[in-house]
C-alpha cells in the first residue's frame, strides 16, 4: 500500500481528499494542527471508508515535530499539502501570521522530503494567482497578476519556492493544483465545510441563511460588468476537486509527468453568478434564500472561470457534477449540522 502524507487533512478539502485516497487504496497519514478543524473528522472519514487514517496533531511550522512524523511513518511516497491559513480578509489584517504559517510550513516540508526519500508533492494552490484575468476562460498560461491579498501572495510565493527547489536539483516532483471555488459536501453528509464563526465564503453563508441561522444573505454588488451585474465564479464540487488530487498523485508516482513541476486549473469551465447560484440553490432544494443587494466587497474580482482542458487531458480528470446536485449536498450537510446540534 502506498503511503501518502496529507497536511491539513482534517480540513474541508483535505478530508474529502483523504476519503478519495483511501477509496483508491492509499495508506494515509494526516498531519493537522486543528487550528481550523476538529479531530472528530478522522472518525467521520473512518465511517465513510471503513479505514481510520493515522492522525498526528502537528503544526507544520514546527520543524522538529514535523520531522518526527517522517521518522514515525516510514515509506511516505508523496505529500499533499493543504495546511495553510486561507481567509483572504484575515490575511490583510494579519499578514505576518499568514507569511510565517504558509511559507515556513512549505519550506519545512521541502527540506524534509529528500532526507526521507519522499519524491511527490501536490500543492494546494488557488486561482487567486491570476487576479482579475484579462481573458476568459483562464488557462494555466494566463499571466500571474500581483496578488490582491497576503493570502493570495503566499500562494504565488509558494509556487515559486517549489519551482526554485525543483530547479536546484532536489529529488522532488510537483503538481500545483489551482482551485477555483470549492463548494458542497460529501454525499453522506458526514464531512463538509465547517467555517469558524461568521462564514466569509458564499455557500456556507447561503446555507446558514436558508436554515435560519443568518437573517439574510448580502449580495456584494450587482453593478459589475456581468449579465445580471453580480460577480461570476467557477464553483466546483469538492468531491470532484478531491479526485483531482488522486489523479495528480498517480501522475507523479507513475512517472507520467512531462515536466518536474506542472500547474493545472481545477475548475468546471462554467461561470456562475451569485444571483444565478442563489436561484440554482432555491430550485435544487425548494428552500428560499432571503437576500439583499448591498455594496461591493473590497478585493473582489469581477469574473473568473477556468479552462480545465489541460487537467482534463493530462490528468484524465473532469469536474462533471451538476451544479444543482452539488448545492443539494451543501444543503444536506447544513441539515445534518443542525440534526447533530453542531449549529
Ligand atoms: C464568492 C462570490 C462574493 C459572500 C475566496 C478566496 C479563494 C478561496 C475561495 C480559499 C464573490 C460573493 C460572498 C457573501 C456574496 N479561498 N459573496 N456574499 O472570494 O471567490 O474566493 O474563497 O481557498 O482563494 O479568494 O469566494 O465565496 O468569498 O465569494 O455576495 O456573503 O460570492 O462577492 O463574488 P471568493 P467567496
Amino acid at each position: 500500500m502506498k503511503r501518502i502524507l496529507v497536511t491539513g487533512g482534517t480540513g474541508f478539502i483535505g478530508s474529502h481528499t483523504v476519503v478519495e485516497l483511501q477509496n483508491q487504496g492509499f495508506d494515509v497519514v494526516i498531519v493537522d494542527n486543528l487550528s481550523n478543524s476538529k479531530e472528530t473528522v478522522v472518525d467521520s472519514i473512518e465511517k465513510i471508508t471503513g479505514v481510520k487514517p493515522a492522525f498526528e496533531k502537528v503544526d507544520c511550522t514546527d520543524f522538529a515535530a514535523l520531522e518526527n512524523v517522517f521518522r514515525k511513518y516510514d515509506g511516505i511516497e508523496a505529500i499533499i499539502h493543504f495546511a495553510a491559513s486561507k481567509a483572504v480578509g484575515e490575511s490583510v489584517q494579519k499578514p505576518l501570521m499568514y507569511y510565517r504559517n504558509n511559507i515556513v510550513s512549505l519550506i519545512n516540508l521541502l527540506e524534509l522530503m529528500p532526507k526521507y526519500g519522499v519524491r511527490g508533492f501536490v500543492f494546494s494552490s488557488s486561482c487567486t494567482v491570476y487576479g482579475e484575468p484579462d481573458e476568459l476562460p483562464v488557462t494555466e498560461n494566463a499571466p500571474i497578476k500581483p496578488a490582491e491579498s497576503p493570502y493570495g501572495n503566499t500562494k504565488q510565493i509558494n509556487e515559486e519556492i517549489i519551482r526554485d527547489t525543483v530547479k536546484s536539483g532536489a529529488p522532488v516532483n510537483a503538481v500545483l493544483l489551482r482551485y477555483f471555488n470549492p463548494i458542497g459536501a460529501h454525499p453522506t453528509a458526514l464531512i463538509g465545510e465547517l467555517p469558524n464563526g461568521v462564514p466569509q465564503n458564499l455557500i456556507p453563508y447561503l446555507t446558514q441563511t436558508a436554515i435560519g441561522i443568518r437573517k439574510e444573505l448580502s449580495v456584494f454588488g450587482d453593478d459589475y460588468n456581468t449579465p445580471d451585474g453580480s460577480c461570476i465564479r467557477d464553483y466546483i464540487y469538492v468531491v470532484d476537486l478531491a479526485k483531482a488530487h488522486v489523479c495528480a498523485i498517480n501522475r507523479i508516482l507513475n512517472n507520467e509527468q512531462k515536466e518536474k513541476v506542472e500547474a493545472f486549473n481545477i475548475g468546471t469551465g462554467r461561470g456562475v453568478s451569485v444571483l444565478e447560484l442563489i436561484n440554482a440553490f432555491e430550485k435544487a432544494t425548494g428552500v428560499k434564500v432571503p437576500h439583499r443587494i448591498v455594496g461591493r466587497r473590497a478585493g473582489d474580482i469581477e469574473k473568473i472561470w477556468a479552462d480545465p482542458q489541460l487537467a482534463n487531458n493530462e490528468l484524465g480528470w473532469k469536474a462533471d457534477t451538476d451544479l444543482e446536485e452539488t448545492l443539494r449536498t451543501a444543503w444536506k450537510w447544513q441539515l445534518k449540522l443542525r440534526e447533530d446540534g453542531v449549529m
